[in-house]
């Protein structure tokens, strides 16, 4: 057997393969550049045409283009009106921005366990965690599965919660034939360069109701509001913050979402290709993957089964890294971190099954510009590795 890089081998591949990369090609820059010279560089006209495109795309009435994902997810918050004293539910297996947005309001983030198949919030779990102080639901399509929405806005309706979807790894996937985006109240989503397109930072929030996109519109601007016979005055009814998007991010926005679909169709080919090769391994167990739903492909994630391993998760990530793999993990629950615990009291053993989980997460790399030989790289660095410490 090949002697570890970790201990002193020769890598499966000389240089590190990343986890995710953006794919920036000629058009992309041109689009950027005629954007910067025109008479707009923060938000004007293009950021309207990048609006107008993104919710065509999802199949809504309105897209709110924002600075980052983590100001969609603010704005929501905010637009939803949740404030001190509301519970909103979420999912501790996701990035923290999802859990801080509702903290940013002053509520309490409430966590429900996952399903240990998809990995996404358990409609039952949710269910259980729900109080009279709950005013809104944050499922998180995790790497990209759209949950199962179907149940979690009967629940919603049932109790009259707000449902935000944090779409941040799934837009351009779908649950049958509405895209994500139309699942629920609002949705939010992500251009950070790691998803399927980029702007930089960036952000959007999609919704079909008229009366949010217009207060997601406010708060995208200092909460102002405008008096339209006199567009120099204007007076601030709630505080909002500076969450604009500039033309220039919105040009490469617009010139990006023209290859959402080849950028996903090549992830997926990617992904189902590590699927295949992956399904028969002892070491690895593959999330689930319903029928009838469009994965977005954002991550490619695994769980190890550390019963037939004598490493950890951790010692098997520095393995792969030290082969010059990228390989990485998401996330750490969210309620770990030392602000959820002195905030909320939240203790280990709140969600069970995203614990066991999470021990066992290994995130491969994933990106459009990625070729079968540097997958393949991947896939014999996982075999060594695994094969090194097999039990
Ligand atoms: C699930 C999830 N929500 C929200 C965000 C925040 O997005 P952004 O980095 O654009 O602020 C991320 C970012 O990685 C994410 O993964």
């Amino acid at each position: 057997m090949e002697k570890l890089a970790l201990l002193g081998g020769p890598p499966v591949r000389p240089a590190r393969l990343p986890y995710a990369h953006q794919t920036i090609e000629p058009d992309d820059i041109a689009a950027v550049t005629d954007a910067l010279a025109g008479d707009w560089i923060t938000q004007g006209p293009t950021v309207a045409r990048f609006e107008r495109a993104l919710a065509e795309r999802a199949g809504v009435k309105h897209a709110v283009a924002v600075a980052n994902g983590t100001a969609a997810l603010h704005a929501a918050c905010w637009a939803a009106g949740l404030r001190p004293g509301d519970d909103a539910i979420t999912t501790a297996l996701t990035f923290a921005a999802t859990a801080n947005a509702v903290v940013y309001q002053g509520a309490r983030p409430v966590f429900a366990d996952v399903d240990g198949a998809t990995l996404n919030l358990a409609p039952d779990a949710v269910k259980r965690v729900a109080t009279g102080r709950t005013r809104a639901l944050l499922p998180v399509d995790f790497a990209g599965l759209p949950c199962e929405y179907d149940r979690l806005l009967a629940l919603a309706q049932e109790h009259g919660w707000i449902v935000i979807a944090d779409a941040a790894h799934s837009f351009g996937g779908a649950a049958g034939a509405r895209p994500v985006g139309a699942l629920a109240d609002m949705t939010t989503v992500s251009f950070h360069p790691a998803k399927l397109i980029t702007t930089g930072e960036g952000g959007a929030v999609l919704t079909d109701r008229e009366d949010l996109a217009e207060r997601l519109r406010a708060m995208r601007h200092h909460g102002i509001r405008h008096d339209p016979t006199r567009p120099w005055k204007y007076e601030i009814p709630e505080p909002g913050n500076n969450y604009r998007l500039t033309d220039f991010q919105s040009a490469l926005g617009l010139s990006q979402l023209g290859k959402l679909e080849r950028f996903w169709s090549r992830r997926e080919r990617l992904a189902l290709r590590y699927r295949e090769r992956l399904a028969r391994s002892p070491f690895i167990e593959l999330p689930a993957l319903p029928d009838g739903v469009r994965h977005g492909w954002h991550l490619f994630v695994v769980m190890l089964h550390l019963e037939h391993l004598t490493a950890d998760r951790d010692l098997v990530l520095q393995a792969l890294r030290a082969e010059n793999i990228g390989a990485t993990m998401h996330y750490p629950l969210v309620y770990r971190h030392p602000f959820y615990a002195r905030q909320f009291g939240y203790a280990p053993g709140l969600c069970p099954i995203a614990e066991a989980v999470e021990a066992r997460l290994v995130t491969l790399p994933l990106f459009p510009a990625m070729t079968a030989e540097d997958q393949d790289d991947v896939l014999r660095a996982l075999d060594k590795v695994c094969g090194h410490y097999a039990r």
